[in-house]
């Protein structure tokens, strides 16, 4: 039975049998890809895709190939945060094109499958998976040397497809240093442990406040929890992000990094090189 060009997939038996083509495509474009990172949290609005996004472009900046995919499908940011909204996505034959943020950043998003921007999809468990699946297998990535991975908060069906999905994928666990989103990083702790994935560290953004007087961090809140939960769990830590005004002009801007103050940028710096090592 040649499956490969079989007229009716949906109706034929024998074309769910054996790994399917779509998941020998997903393995030929992971290994191309030599370091998968999937940003979670535990909380909503802790800062993941900023983080993702940052990282993705720190890491372009300093020569890399990157590759960033937002499946956060029902309130993807990425495309706001990179300036890439109101572009639809593109298919040559039937592979998507991933948006291109520079020439080695690749970006993939259902953003562009949005009839109107803000128009949410109503995604079931299913199709999510499969969205997520046809992300890693129909799209023209290039080889990379950084594929990071945004996911929406908490540990439902999108994270778990990535784990299930990416052998070998590490991840970099979001918090903001209060109790109440602790109590939920440890959730996402709980979840990589049982996943067997590796975490590759912590980290704390919103932490402390960059003074637009003085250009000092100032602790507001309490500064240092994820740190502290980081040695308690015996996880690496990767470092602390100081909440900034600029971080949100910046999002909002579609230029991330734009005048980020020097201890953002810092910081940033600092995660990114635990990557690189
Ligand atoms: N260090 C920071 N300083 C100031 N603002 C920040 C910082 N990090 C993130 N933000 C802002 O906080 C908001 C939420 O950030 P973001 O969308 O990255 O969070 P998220 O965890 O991805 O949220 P969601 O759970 O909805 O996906 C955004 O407006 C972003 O610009
Ligand atoms: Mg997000
Ligand atoms: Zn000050």
């Amino acid at each position: 039975m040649d499956c490969e060009n079989c007229q009716d997939k949906s109706a034929c038996s024998s074309c769910d049998q054996g790994p399917s083509k779509q998941d020998q495509a997903i393995s030929e474009f992971l290994a191309r890809v030599k370091h998968k990172y999937v940003i979670m949290s535990g909380k909503g609005g802790v800062g993941k895709s900023t983080v993702a996004a940052d990282l993705a472009v720190l890491l372009n900046q300093q020569g890399y190939h990157v590759g960033l995919l937002d499946v956060d499908l029902h309130g993807p940011s990425i495309a706001g945060i990179l300036g890439l909204t109101g572009i639809p996505l593109n298919a040559i034959e039937d592979k998507m094109i991933p948006y291109k943020y520079s020439e080695n950043l690749e970006v993939m998003t259902v953003q562009g499958l949005l009839a109107q921007e803000d128009s949410a999809l109503i995604w079931r468990g299913p199709v999510k998976i499969g969205v997520i699946r046809q992300f890693l297998a129909d799209t023209m990535w290039s080889d990379l040397d950084y594929l990071l991975i945004d996911c929406p908060p908490g540990t439902g069906d999108e994270p778990l497809t990535i784990v299930q999905t990416i052998p070998g994928v590490e991840a970099i666990i979001v918090t903001t240093p209060q109790d109440v989103a602790l109590a939920d990083v440890r959730k996402s702790i709980n979840f990589c442990q049982l996943a067997q994935v590796p975490i590759k560290g912590l980290v704390e953004n919103m932490s402390g406040f960059v003074c637009p007087n003085c250009g000092a961090v100032h602790n507001i809140f309490k500064s240092g929890g994820g740190e502290k939960l980081a040695q308690e769990k015996g996880l690496p830590f990767l470092g602390k992000i100081p909440l900034d005004a600029q971080v949100v002009d910046a999002d909002d801007a579609g230029d991330p990094l734009a005048n980020l103050s020097p201890k953002v940028l810092a910081a940033l710096t600092g995660i990114a090189a635990a990557l690189t090592k």
